[in-house]
This record gives structure tokens, C-alpha cells and sequence, in this order.
């Protein structure tokens, strides 16, 4: 119905990612019978993948307030003691991107962690002094790509720490015609395994892509979305049978013509296409590497023969090695 959000709410509303929901699923309901706040949770995987979605599905099973925020937004240790003393018992506070808080602010979390305490230090030079204050019992969320990225004091405080998968063409399918089914848009069951089979694994993406589709559907067509609207719509805001778009395909063509299939380092390659380093590592490489397109080695990425075919082409080796 039309009062639905197309962000599930609720655990049974979430497509996808069994492991991680049924395991949510036994915590959560342990919190709620001892009256506990649920333990500390790092979510990671690739962007896209609903950490964010999760955090509110998380709050509202827990019946309570959710509060936002991300690893560079908390320049300072007072930022973070700002956020932790306006929570009430048993919020929750998600830290996005949160490998990237300074050390400073990662060692006020630590006791704000462990004893729902924040130590204060007031005054300067030989008479300071430190003062604990108290906080109300809370649950941190963390999420970040890779578990990797944080420091190990900081990842040994979570209690539940999930990882996050590209998503099948089967539950993406199903995320497609659910959200379809809110927008309150008709859509043919092969036109939404054509989105489905080109949204990378993510629903964000596939989200993305039928309200993209729905437009030419709507001006193009009669609105229903079929497949031949929705394959002439993909392709006409270039995005491939694979769901590569222009920038994957600057990637890796750069890569092969200008670096003869590579090994070439992410930081030329970056210079080359006029992308960020951390926007290719995060948002390009992964799903680059999931469908065996790319490789990394030590002396820098390397594009496949797969690749190669996909561009109607053969490598070149004779200048390589
Ligand atoms: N929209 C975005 N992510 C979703 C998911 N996992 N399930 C249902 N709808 C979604």
C-alpha cells in the first residue's frame, strides 16, 4: 500500500541477508526480555548493502530512539560526549564510516563502550583532573566496509559483529517488486529480473534503477513496466547487462588501454579517470572484484581475461608480462 516505506522497517519486511537477520532476530528478543540494551554491533560489507536500513530496523524492533551520525562528523571528543549524554536508556547510536574517527574520539568511546562512562578531564596542567560521568546504557551501531579498516581495541568492543553480502538476483528481484508494489507501479516479472540482474548485488541500486525505469515507463509507455521498456531504459542511461556504468567502464578501459591490462596502482589509476582513491576502493573495486573483472596483487590491479571478453576483446600480452 501506498503508506508503505520502501525502507523495510521491520525485520520481516527485510529481503535478504538470512544469516544476519536471524541472528539480529535471537539477540534483539534477548535485550527485550532482560531489559537489557542489545550488545554493541559492527555491521560491514560493501556500500549499498542497507547498514544504514538495518540500524533503523534494529531501533524499532528494540522500541527505541535512533540516533545518526558518521566517523568524520565527530571531529572532537566533546562532539561524541555531546551525542552520548543527550541518549535516553537503551537508544541506539549508529556511527557510519565510523574507521574513520579520530584516535582522540575513539578513546572516549572506549569506556563510553564498555562502562557506559565518559571521563572528562577538567582543568590544565598539574591541577587537572579526571571526572567519570555516567551514561545511559546504549547500543552502538558501527559500520564501515571492512572490518579490516578498525582498529583491534575498538572492533574487540562489539559484541555482534555481522557481515553484510552482495545481495542474489533472486532477492534483489523480490526487493524490486516489493518497492514496485509500494510505489504503486505495475511491473512484468521479467522486467524486474532484467533490474534485478543489473543492480550489482544492491539494493540501493536496484532502487535506484526502477525509479529510473518507472520515468520511461511512464512517458515512453503506458506505464507498466515490461521488459522491453525497462532493457531499453537500462540501456539508455548506460548501464550494462552486467550493471557496470560508465565509471566501471572508464576503469577498466583505462586500465587496458592506457596500462596494457595492468598491474597498475589504485592511485594512477584514480589521476587517470579523475575519481577519488577511496571511491574506487569502496564503491568500484569491490564488485569489480566480486565478478572477476578486476584483481588485486601486490604490484597493483590487474584486469581479467574475463573483463577483456566482456569488451569484445583479447588481452594483449606482448608488452606485458
Ligand atoms: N530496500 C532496501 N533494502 C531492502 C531489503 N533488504 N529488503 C527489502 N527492501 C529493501
Amino acid at each position: 500500500g501506498s503508506f508503505e516505506s520502501i525502507r523495510p522497517r521491520y525485520l520481516n519486511e527485510y529481503i535478504g541477508q538470512k544469516q544476519v537477520k536471524e541472528n539480529l532476530r535471537v539477540f534483539i528478543e534477548a535485550a527485550k526480555m532482560r531489559q537489557e540494551p542489545l550488545d554493541h554491533v559492527l555491521l560491514y560489507g560493501p556500500p549499498g548493502l542497507g547498514k544504514t536500513t538495518l540500524s533503523n530496523i534494529i531501533a524499532n524492533e528494540l522500541g527505541v530512539n535512533l540516533r545518526i551520525t558518521s566517523g568524520p562528523a565527530i571531529e572532537r571528543p566533546g562532539d561524541l560526549a555531546a551525542l552520548l549524554t543527550n541518549l535516553q536508556q537503551s537508544d541506539v547510536l549508529f556511527i557510519d564510516e565510523i574507521h574513520r574517527l579520530n584516535r582522540s574520539v575513539e578513546e572516549v568511546l572506549y569506556p563510553a563502550m564498555e562502562d557506559y562512562a565518559l571521563d572528562i578531564v577538567i582543568g590544565k596542567g598539574p591541577s587537572a583532573r579526571s571526572v567519570r560521568l555516567e551514561l545511559p546504557p546504549f547500543t552502538l551501531i558501527g559500520a564501515t566496509t571492512r572490518a579490516g579498516l578498525l582498529s583491534s581495541p575498538l572492533r574487540d568492543r562489539f559484541g555482534v559483529i555481522s557481515h553484510l553480502d552482495y545481495y542474489s538476483v533472486e532477492d534483489l528481484c523480490r526487493i524490486v517488486v516489493r518497492a514496485a508494489d509500494i510505489l504503486q507501479v505495475k511491473i512484468q516479472p521479467n522486467a524486474a529480473v532484467e533490474i534485478a540482474t543489473r543492480s550489482r548485488g544492491t539494493p540501493r541500486v536496484a532502487n535506484r534503477l526502477l525509479k529510473r525505469v518507472r520515468d520511461f515507463a511512464q512517458v515512453r509507455g503506458d506505464g507498466v513496466i515490461t521488459e522491453e521498456i525497462a532493457e531499453n531504459a537500462l540501456e539508455q542511461i548506460q548501464v550494462d547487462p552486467l550493471g557496470l556504468d560508465h565509471i566501471d567502464h572508464k576503469l577498466l578501459l583505462a586500465i587496458m588501454d592506457k596500462f596494457n591490462g595492468g598491474p597498475v596502482g589504485l592511485d594512477t589509476i584514480a589521476a587517470t579517470i579523475g575519481e577519488e582513491s577511496d571511491t574506487i576502493d569502496d564503491v568500484y573495486e569491490p564488485y569489480l572484484l566480486q565478478i572477476g573483472f578486476l584483481q588485486r596483487t601486490p604490484r597493483g590491479r590487474v584486469v581479467t581475461a574475463r573483463a577483456y571478453s566482456h569488451f569484445g576483446r583479447t588481452p594483449n600480452h606482448e608488452s606485458g608480462d
